[in-house]
């Protein structure tokens, strides 16, 4: 797989405090990449930086090997989706994505035959009238990730998207995400501070600490050869304690695995 985005000595503080501290790193064209850490290492602040909401105060950052670091936001063909979704609350779902395809220079009835596709790409046809109040978080999110990926983004960026469902809806949203992206191609940056779904979605995690990176690499890898006593207790033995946690009683649940 090829480069999709090169970020070089990436750097930003807010006032005198340094929120990322030199991070470089590469994400390959289709790959699923989570970014892993806890609350205030800087995640959605390099998430802002890659889609152009904020500035870096040095570093620079390619895509398809050309340098976009002080390209706009609507210009660097890439998406993103929130974690508190942000629709607008008087349009209904299928307004909410036909919206932004609208304010890209479509037609009504392109937008409208556009919306109408991808309202069913994310299953939600029989829910495509309703305004945002009527339809479950779940739901909710689908619209989001919908809208987002209407204007064919070859990158998505998704900060926390799922925290606010609950373990069921997570569960089939992860699935419907992961085809999603092997359906239109795109390469996904995933931000999320739970372990376990950082292991069970990507390809590679990319696990964070206090505004650096202190490992790149697949979850069989990280596993194997963690780079550090942060990584072996933030990230491993997390996710050991949930397993022991739930050992007991997975014996009896379908046989046991
Ligand atoms: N506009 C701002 N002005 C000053 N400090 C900020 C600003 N935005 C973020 N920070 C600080 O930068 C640090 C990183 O914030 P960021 O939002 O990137 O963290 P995060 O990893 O996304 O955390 P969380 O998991 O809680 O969302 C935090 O200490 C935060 O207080
Ligand atoms: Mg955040």
């Amino acid at each position: 797989m090829s480069s999709k985005l090169e970020v070089v000595g990436l750097k930003k503080a807010y006032k005198s405090a340094d929120v990322l501290r030199g991070v470089s790193f590469d994400v390959r064209d289709g790959e699923f990449l989570s970014i892993l850490g806890p609350s205030g290492c800087g995640k959605t602040t390099l998430l802002r930086l890659l889609i152009g909401l904020l500035a870096p105060d040095e570093g620079h950052i390619y895509k398809d090997g050309a340098e976009i670091t002080h390209e706009r936001p609507d210009r660097r063909g890439m998406g993103i989706v929130f974690q508190n979704y942000a629709l607008f609350e008087n349009m209904t779902a299928k307004k909410n994505v036909a919206y932004a395809l609208r304010f890209h220079g479509m037609t009504k009835a392109e937008a409208m035959a556009r919306a109408d596709e991808m309202i069913a790409a994310v299953g939600l046809t029989e829910h495509a009238d309703k305004l945002p109040r009527s339809l479950s978080g779940g739901q909710q999110q689908r619209v989001a990730i919908a809208r987002t990926l209407a204007l064919s983004p070859d990158i998505v960026l998704l900060d926390e998207p799922m925290s606010a469902l609950d373990v069921a809806t997570r569960l089939s949203m992860r699935a419907e995400l992961l085809r999603l992206g092997r359906e239109f191609g795109t390469t996904l940056i995933y931000v999320t501070h739970d372990q376990e779904e950082a292991f069970a979605l990507s390809d590679r995690i990319m696990i964070m600490d206090g505004g650096e990176i202190s490992q790149l690499d697949t979850p069989e890898n990280i596993v194997a050869h963690p780079a550090n006593a942060y990584v072996q207790s933030f990230v491993l033995d997390n996710l050991r304690a949930k397993v022991d946690s739930l050992s007991r009683f997975t014996g009896g649940i379908g046989g046991g695995a």
